[in-house]
């Protein structure tokens, strides 16, 4: 998607992708195959290169420290990404930044979870500070007897890779008060070297199992006013962190109407995918721009509601088979990543713009539904 929005501005994109066929690899043209965890594949990537940009937080910081020492353009650099990375340092930063946070702690044994768990109140959530993405690496903790899951996890399949702990040693577990939130939601900002910022519209968010399903923007009930503040607290973490490019927060708002920040994001993110079609311009060109240091484009909404429902992976493997009866509703836009289904991964997404939220929403439900094989009823 960044690839769509990289060829009208005249960027050329060269990617350092993980496999041959992942849809990033599908969509840059000679995208080189690479490890990028591996030092040497990733200095010898980033040669001679504007700028360096990721679609994904997992490239380990020391590297990041070392492209930018030897001059290369990191955007976002290292000193920033770090608080997307990091869940233990992005809560340490953002408490004494004063941002309101959910009650949390580094945790070194089931016996300290436990402990915070009596302190905070059952249940508590348990996240590998590193590693994780989709709700892998997140646990909710119900009694003791569960305290011991996410650090059994933290050398299991479900933590780092190798890799990663090689990289970065520091992995540990945060303790998160569980919040009992009414929704989430996120706010999205992009933001250029010199700082100049424009905040996107606050979506809400619908997460299962730690995965996207949908998104609604602007967020139906949340006053101007209050999505003001939202919008001003992400510019202000966006702009102490020294982000460039696309900031998500991800929001959890508490039934009283409190917000607490879930975490960071520093890169396109999901929940700004209903961009593409719903704004005048998209995070993919804004966090682009952002990172050319070009000025930035409009964040305006083109419509009043726009939904976005991802597809998931399921029943239905024949993708493109099903376009036909999906795309007889002229409203609704489809995203297809290229990717093989598998159960329960992305495979694309699709967005409607409407005026109204119920038949907005039921008409982007009724097109992901076929996507992944189900009857809508
Ligand atoms: N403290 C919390 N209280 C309640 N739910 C939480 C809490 N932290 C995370 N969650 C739920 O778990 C999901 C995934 O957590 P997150 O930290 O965003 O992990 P990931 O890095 O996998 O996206 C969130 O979107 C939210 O639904
Ligand atoms: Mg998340």
């Amino acid at each position: 998607m960044m690839q769509e929005a990289a060829l009208p501005l005249g960027l050329r994109l060269r990617l350092l992708a993980e496999g041959p066929e992942t849809s990033a690899a599908l969509a840059v043209p000679g995208a080189e195959v690479g490890d990028f965890t591996d030092p040497d594949a990733v200095v010898a990537f980033a040669a001679g290169l504007d700028a360096v940009t990721f679609d994904h937080e997992h490239v380990p910081t020391e590297l990041l420290r070392r492209l930018a020492d030897a001059g290369v353009a990191v955007r976002p650099g290292p000193e920033a990404l770090v608080h997307a990375q990091d869940k233990a340092a992005m809560r340490e930063r953002l408490t004494a930044l004063g941002v309101p946070c959910p009650r949390w702690r580094v945790v070194a044994s089931p016996a300290e979870l436990t402990a915070f768990a009596e302190e905070a109140g059952w249940p508590v959530i348990a996240k590998t500070s590193r590693g994780g993405y989709d709700g892998k690496g997140v646990w909710k903790v119900d009694a003791p007897a569960d305290a011991d899951a996410p650090f059994a996890a933290l050398a299991g399949p479900q933590g780092p890779t190798e890799a990663q702990r090689e990289a970065d040693p520091s992995v540990v577990i945060v303790a998160e008060e569980f919040v009992d939130f009414a929704r989430e939601l996120s706010v999205l900002v992009a933001r250029r070297p010199g700082g100049e910022a424009v905040a996107y519209p606050v979506s809400e968010t619908v997460q299962r199992d730690g995965i996207c399903h949908e998104t609604t923007t602007p967020a139906p009930g949340l006053s101007p006013a209050r999505a003001a503040r939202l919008q001003e607290m992400a510019l202000g973490v966006a702009d102490a962190l020294g982000v460039v490019g696309i900031l998500a927060v991800e929001l959890m708002e508490r039934r009283d109407g409190e917000v607490v920040v879930n975490e960071l994001a520093m890169r396109p993110h999901n929940t700004g995918h209903w961009s593409i079609d719903g704004a005048v311009t998209s995070q993919f060109e804004n966090h682009l721009r952002a990172v050319a240091d070009w000025p930035l484009g409009a964040t305006d909404p083109v419509a009043p509601v726009t939904v976005m429902s991802n597809i998931l992976g399921g029943a239905n493997g024949d993708l493109v088979g099903s376009l036909p009866q999906v795309l007889a509703d002229p409203r609704v836009r489809v995203h297809l990543y290229g990717k093989a289904v598998k159960p329960g991964r992305k495979v694309g997404h699709v967005t409607v713009c409407g005026t109204d939220l119920a038949t907005t929403r039921d008409a982007a439900r009724a097109a992901s539904d076929l996507l992944e094989g189900r009857t809508h009823g």
